[in-house]
């Protein structure tokens, strides 16, 4: 490819196919699983919601919830239908529920969120770190009140905010963690792996993680208690409790996996070392190739931690381009390379917030709380979904280091034919 002389797309009024092809974790090792697993005549659910033998789920739920106790080295794991399921019961498994408050990041798919709504308690959006993307824990700091019980924190784009930093916080005003680890298994900070550092995490197995069984999510803590309370919220628990010793209340719900899932996330798990060594190896060339450019910030982990690459996040200095990302990303949708802008709305902007409603009757819970919800409360976050993000799975396989080169080849164009883009920009305002 002669770099030199093509010019872009977008300036020629066209438009390329699309370079980037999709990734998909699944093969042949899941199918045999599951024809085998058929042939073998097995219930597709092994759970009932009573006491008893059948009250924790079938034999491979059973199993794969071993296996990621292993794969995570803790003491419990428990499976759920999704991890927005599992996130719930984790916080019905710490006991948080009306009055109290959870400090949570704003930039990260809803289900973080309205995991403590529904709950009945109240999320409190706290802003992020622009390198790391996870919660700010000065921010955190200052959104605790004496109704503070938890922090919700994500581990998001694969990395992690800073654990030591957070964790000091959660010590002085005697919080619980939960740690939204949906998009980060296997991803270290600091020698522990993303998942065992807060008091419970959830993973998420839906289709567009590193591996996944269609949808499925799995908590993992250390804590007994934790484990038994979200076994009792995922099947049922209030049918459950009275045979039971030792029972609490609990108000519990169908949040089961089914054997079929469980058996393809078996399979799943024996990849996923594999699969994060292959992602961090070419994020990292992605890396490498970005930091040619001076007017783009790379994603950079710190030295002691790694990331797995759920999605690669990049910012534009939008002011040394002095271009609009809307052209940036016009752009390089025409070189074949459609991408997003932002990455997700901050959650405190959505109509659920800004109106303070999660019911058609009542105000309930919000009318509980004065908590802000306004524009302008995590700058951090808004800056990076207005203006300057941008995020990219081209590093991922199938895709190899020609589609990266050409990635990176469409972004270096980008800037060299600035003047152009401007003009052009200017021309599609008027
Ligand atoms: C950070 C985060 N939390 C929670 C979820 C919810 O996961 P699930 O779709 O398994 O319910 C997702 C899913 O994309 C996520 O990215």
């Amino acid at each position: 490819m002669n770099t030199e002389t093509k010019s872009l797309a977008i300036l020629a009024g066209r438009t390329l196919p699309k370079y980037e092809r999709p990734y998909i974790s699944v093969g042949r090792e899941e199918r045999d699983a599951v024809v085998q697993f058929m042939d073998s005549g097995a219930e597709l659910s092994g759970f009932s919601g009573r006491a008893g033998d059948r009250f924790l789920g079938g034999v491979k739920v059973r199993e794969l919830e071993r296996e990621v106790e292993s794969f995570f080295g803790v003491k419990f794991a428990v499976s759920f239908n999704s991890a927005t399921t599992a996130l719930q019961a984790s916080v019905g498994a710490l006991g948080i529920g009306p009055g109290d408050e959870v400090v949570t990041s704003p930039f990260t798919m809803a289900a973080t969120a309205t995991a403590i709504l529904l709950n009945n308690a109240i999320p409190v959006f706290a802003d992020i770190d622009p390198m790391r993307y996870g919660l700010d824990p000065q921010s955190v700091e200052r959104c605790i009140t004496p109704r503070t019980k938890a922090i919700m924190s994500v581990n998001i784009f694969g990395g992690s905010p800073d654990y030591d930093a957070l964790r000091a916080v959660a010590k002085r005003h005697d919080l619980k963690i939960i740690e939204d680890n949906a998009q980060s298994s296997g991803a270290v900070y600091r020698g522990r792996l993303l998942g065992t550092i807060g008091d419970v995490s959830v993973m998420s197995l839906n289709v567009h993680k590193i591996i996944q069984c269609g949808e499925g999510g799995v908590l993992v803590t250390n804590d007994e208690h934790i484990a038994r309370r979200a076994q009792l919220l995922r099947n049922h628990g209030e049918v459950a409790i009275d045979d039971l010793e030792g029972h609490e209340v609990v108000l519990g719900s169908n949040y089961r996996f089914s054997e079929l899932h469980a058996v393809i996330a078996i399979e799943q798990f024996k990849k996923l070392h594999e699969l994060n060594r292959h992602r961090q190896q070419q994020a990292g060339y992605l890396t490498a190739r970005l930091s040619e450019l001076d007017f783009v910030r790379p994603y950079v982990i710190p030295e002691d931690e790694t990331s797995v690459y759920y999605v690669y996040p990049i910012q534009f200095d939008i002011d040394r381009i002095g271009l609009r990302r809307r052209t940036i990303v016009a752009a390089l949708s025409a070189e074949g390379f459609p991408t997003p802008e932002g990455y997700v709305k901050p959650l405190h902007l959505l109509p659920l917030f800004q109106d303070r409603r999660a019911y058609p009757n009542s105000k309930y819970p919000f009318d509980q709380s004065s908590v802000s919800y306004a524009r302008g409360i995590c700058p951090v976050a808004e800056r990076m979904y207005f203006e300057s993000l941008v995020f990219t799975t081209i590093f991922q396989p199938p895709n190899g280091r020609e589609e990266i080169d050409a990635f990176v080849d469409a972004i270096r164009r980008i800037g060299e034919y600035r003047d152009a883009l401007r003009n052009y920009e200017q021309s599609s305002e008027s």
